[in-house]
């Protein structure tokens, strides 16, 4: 592939609120084996839901061609999620396809992907040899009856942590720690928030807690169900002392917190609470290649359209270009400020959909 533009040029763009492109997420199935209340309650996705067909979806070659498009326009981090991404059929294919890119300063791309861990016992090996080198696991409670009830396909709490086991063993902890999030639902699943953190405490993962937000139209979202990080960090803090440490990278989700003797850290990512939409720079591939610019967005941009219609690279780079400059979402902040539930109450994309 070749581009016009030289590799200084392309990191110049910037979106309306001069924001650079720097972090691509790729659902690849909107498939997941968990119902999560939050995310695919089960009275929604039941028997009965249509889930893409198998011709909707990008092809690996459709996404590579793609991933190295936005790579040429900053992108320094992919991220696959899904639904459930393990579940996509050989995606170590992808994963090694993937990794042969190289970032526009010849750097490895950072390639990581967000999974509920039922797989990564089976997979993580395998994961490994195809050349991820990071892993992000889902994990709501580690009382089995609360993961239970939080998954609500009756899944055991110690298969993920099985799962966790085995990415550690297959070194996926080797480079950057893994990790762990938990969302927190008050009333739901916060009582979890002090097992969680003696449970990993010093175990070289960090757990991060996140506040619910109210994505996509389906779960029901309400205020009261949101804990605010402040509070997650002082009840933990009361337990075992934090210390405040400072952050690694612009545009970092979560503020990270150190434990004071020294036995590792945490992370709070609060979306609803502190809104961290001034440094946003991530887009969303939907599983049929559609482009959100924001988790909270309404429409996508076609980008399957182009691939399927012909376009050739320096089309498809153009068009992401100028989607990427009109962009001026800020959501949370939005919401923050009171604005956002009640003015954008059309039908949001869900996060199955999207990915986290
Ligand atoms: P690392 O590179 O591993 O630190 O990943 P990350 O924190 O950038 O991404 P991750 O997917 O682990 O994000 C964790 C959670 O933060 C997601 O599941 C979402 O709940 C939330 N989140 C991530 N990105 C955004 C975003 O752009 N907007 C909002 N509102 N929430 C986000
Ligand atoms: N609020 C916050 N995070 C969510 N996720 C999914 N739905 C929500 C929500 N309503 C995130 C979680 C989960 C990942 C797949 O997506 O981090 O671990
Ligand atoms: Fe599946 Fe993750 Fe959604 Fe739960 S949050 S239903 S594990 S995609
Ligand atoms: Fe980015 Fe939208 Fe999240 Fe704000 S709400 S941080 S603009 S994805």
């Amino acid at each position: 592939m070749t581009f016009s533009n030289t590799p200084a040029a392309l990191t110049t763009l910037r979106d309306q609120r001069q924001r650079p492109l720097r972090d691509l997420r790729i659902s690849i199935t909107d498939r997941c084996n968990f119902r999560c209340s939050y995310c695919m309650p089960k009275s929604v996705f039941d028997k009965d839901y249509v889930y893409l067909p198998q011709t909707s979806l990008l092809s690996f070659e459709e996404i590579t061609r793609l991933a190295k498009i936005f790579v040429a326009q900053g992108v320094q981090k992919i991220r696959l999620t899904g639904g459930e991404p393990l579940l996509r059929k050989n995606i170590e294919v992808l994963i090694a396809m993937l990794a042969k890119i190289k970032t526009l300063d010849g750097k490895p791309l950072d390639i990581t992907l967000t999974t509920n861990g039922s797989l990564l016992k089976k997979k993580s090996q395998s994961l490994v040899d195809a050349g991820l080198a990071r892993v992000t696991v889902s994990l709501d409670g580690i009382d089995d009856a609360v993961f239970k009830r939080m998954n609500d396909v009756e899944f055991p709490v110690q298969d993920v942590l099985d799962g966790i086991a085995a990415a550690k063993a297959a070194g996926l902890g080797i480079h950057s720690p893994i990790k762990v999030n938990m969302v927190v639902k008050r009333g739901t699943n916060d009582d979890q928030i002090l097992p969680m953190a003696r449970h990993f405490k010093g175990s070289g993962v960090v757990l991060r807690f996140i506040e619910y937000m109210d994505v996509g139209s389906t779960n029901g979202w309400d205020m009261r169900e949101v804990m605010p990080s402040k509070e997650v960090v002082t009840h933990i803090h009361s337990e075992m002392p934090l210390v405040q440490l400072n952050p690694t990278i612009l545009g970092e989700t979560a503020e990270r917190w150190g434990y004071a003797d020294g036995s590792g850290e945490i992370g709070v990512i609060s979306s609803v609470t502190q809104a961290f939409c001034a440094d946003c720079n991530r887009a969303r591939l939907s599983t049929e290649g559609q482009l959100y610019l924001c988790l909270f967005a309404t429409q996508g941009h076609d980008l399957r359209g182009l691939l399927r219609n012909g376009s050739s690279d320096e089309a498809i780079s153009t068009a992401v270009q100028n989607i990427w400059q009109g962009r001026s979402d800020n959501y949370s902040e939005l919401r923050a400020s009171g604005l956002a539930p009640k003015t954008i109450n059309i039908k949001r994309v869900e996060m199955s959909y999207i990915g986290g």
